[in-house]
């Protein structure tokens, strides 16, 4: 089972020991959840008033781009728009100087990708199942395959008045990807090239992104899979911060408002051990090269 594994670092920009780095590589590579419990983000006091999801237009979050540096998700306008991108950009550059400290091994293979800010009450939030992120699954984006990179995610919990964000865990990914792996057919020869051609995909969705979007589906879409397969709830307190490869780990939020996040890809061949991603995993199942 997955499980969290704690490291104390109180500091975004702070160089934390050789022993607490490699610790934190390790246990993210195992598929656990690193947690730095006291390391909190500021939110300064002009930001006071994005705390509502009043501010999302018909999105899940509000979104940053680094490489563009383009807003989206919000309503907001002007002067206000302008200080929630440099809310979300100051968290997005927070969290990159972390990883770079935190896991030094990833650092110059790193790719940031968007950040996002989740006003909205997670419990009772009215989605479709594919979109329901209280139920059991492992990250694949659908729009923008990773191409057999890795995602790692920073999460921090700014909930003001003191609530946690609640989440499950659930089973070890091979453990999860072997039950499903059946299920799982891979694409037709030409279907990542056409999806690009005809723009629903940015890049060319690899057989690797195909399956994990099954995955992810699959996951969600079984009943008994979520009710009844191993997991432990844990509970991220108000003022901290969490890391974890999110295509790995499987995830459930089930309860919690106001967080920020950080998307990261990182290669395969810049872990300490390759062969524990989904990508080698899957390529074990499927007995052939998947990207
Ligand atoms: C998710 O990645 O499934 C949601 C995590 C969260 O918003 O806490
Ligand atoms: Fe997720």
């Amino acid at each position: 089972m997955s499980s969290v594994a704690t490291i104390d670092h109180t500091d975004w920009t702070a160089m934390p020991d050789r022993e607490a780095a490699v610790k934190a590589t390790r246990a993210l590579e195992a598929g656990d959840v690193v947690l730095l419990p006291e390391l909190g983000f500021a939110v300064e006091s002009g930001e006071a008033s994005f705390f509502t999801p009043a501010i999302l237009d018909n999105s899940k979050n509000a979104s940053f781009d680094p490489a563009s540096g383009r807003l989206g998700g919000t309503t907001a306008k002007g002067r206000d728009a302008e200080t929630l991108r440099r809310f979300i950009q100051r968290f997005s550059e927070s969290a990159a100087a972390l990883v770079n400290r935190v896991l030094p091994r990833y650092r110059d293979h790193l790719t940031r990708g968007r950040a996002s800010f989740r006003p909205a009450e997670i419990a009772g939030r009215a989605t479709t199942w594919r979109k329901d992120d209280t139920r059991l699954h492992v990250d694949s984006f659908p729009a923008t395959p990773s191409g057999g990179r890795r995602i790692l995610r920073v999460f921090s919990n700014v909930n003001p008045e003191g609530r946690a964000r609640g989440w499950r865990i659930g089973d070890e990914f091979e453990t999860v990807a072997r039950r499903f792996a059946p299920e799982l057919r891979l694409p037709l020869p030409g279907t990542g090239h056409l999806l690009s051609l005809l723009r629903v995909t940015k890049t060319r969705r690899s057989p690797y992104d195909a399956l994990m979007l099954q995955l992810h589906d699959r996951m969600k879409a079984d009943e008994e899979f979520q009710t009844r397969s191993p997991q432990t709830a844990i509970d991220f307190p108000a003022g901290s911060t969490w890391i974890a490869f999110t295509d790995q780990v499987s995830h459930a939020a089930t309860a919690g408002q106001y967080q920020l996040e950080q998307t990261f890809l990182v290669p395969v061949q810049t872990m300490l051990d390759e062969q524990r991603s989904p990508l080698r995993i899957l390529e074990r199942l499927k007995a052939r090269r998947l990207t």
